[in-house]
C-alpha cells in the first residue's frame, strides 16, 4: 500500500514545559500506532519539527487535530510527499525529547528532515528581509514633530 508523509515546523507555545511534551508524544504515539502513522518529532532550535508517513486518511485525521492545536502555532509544512517506504516504520513517534536508539538509516533522515526544515525557514526569514528592504517607508512611518 502506498504511505503518504508530511513534514512541518511550528512554534512552541511559550509556556510549554517538559511536561506537556511528554503528554503530547504519550497521546501521540498511542494515537499514530493506532492508525497506522509513524514518524519523527524535533524539538530544536524553538521550533517543533515533525515528520508524519502513512495512509493518507490517517494523516488527515491527526493534522486536523494537530493544526487545532494552541500548544503550538505558525505551523509550516514544508513537505508532502507520496512513496512506498517509510524512513520510520519503527516509531509511532520518535522524539528527540525522549530519545531512543535510531539505526543509521533513520539518524540520516532525522538529519536531512531537520536540514530541510531549518532550509525552509532560512527561506521564510530571506523572503521576509526582502519585503522589509523594499517597502521601507510603509514599514517604518517617518514622523517630524
Ligand atoms: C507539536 C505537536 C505534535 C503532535 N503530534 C501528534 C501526533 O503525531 N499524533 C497525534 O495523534 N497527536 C499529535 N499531537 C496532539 C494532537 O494535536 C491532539 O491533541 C491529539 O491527537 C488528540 O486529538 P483531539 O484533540 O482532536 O482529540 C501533537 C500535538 C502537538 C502540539
Amino acid at each position: 500500500m502506498g504511505i503518504y508523509r508530511i513534514a512541518y515546523y511550528s512554534t512552541p507555545h511559550p509556556t510549554l514545559t517538559s511536561d506537556d511534551i511528554e503528554a503530547i508524544l504519550k497521546v501521540a504515539r498511542s494515537r499514530n500506532a493506532d492508525l497506522k502513522l509513524s514518524g519523527v518529532l524535533l524539538h530544536v532550535f524553538g521550533q517543533f519539527i515533525q515528520l508524519l508517513e502513512g495512509p493518507v486518511a490517517s494523516i488527515e485525521t491527526v493534522m486536523n487535530s494537530i493544526v487545532r492545536d494552541t500548544r503550538h502555532s505558525d505551523i509550516h509544512i514544508f513537505l508532502k510527499q507520496s512513496g512506498s517506504t517509510r524512513s520510520f516504520e519503527r516509531w509511532a513517534m520518535w522524539s528527540d525529547y525522549l530519545g531512543g536508539d535510531l539505526t543509521e538509516a533513520e539518524a540520516r533522515e532525522r538529519d536531512i528532515l531537520q536540514q530541510s526544515a531549518l532550509k525552509a525557514l532560512a527561506e521564510l526569514d530571506r523572503q521576509a528581509a526582502i519585503r522589509d528592504v523594499a517597502a521601507p517607508a510603509e514599514a517604518v512611518p517617518l514622523k517630524y514633530h
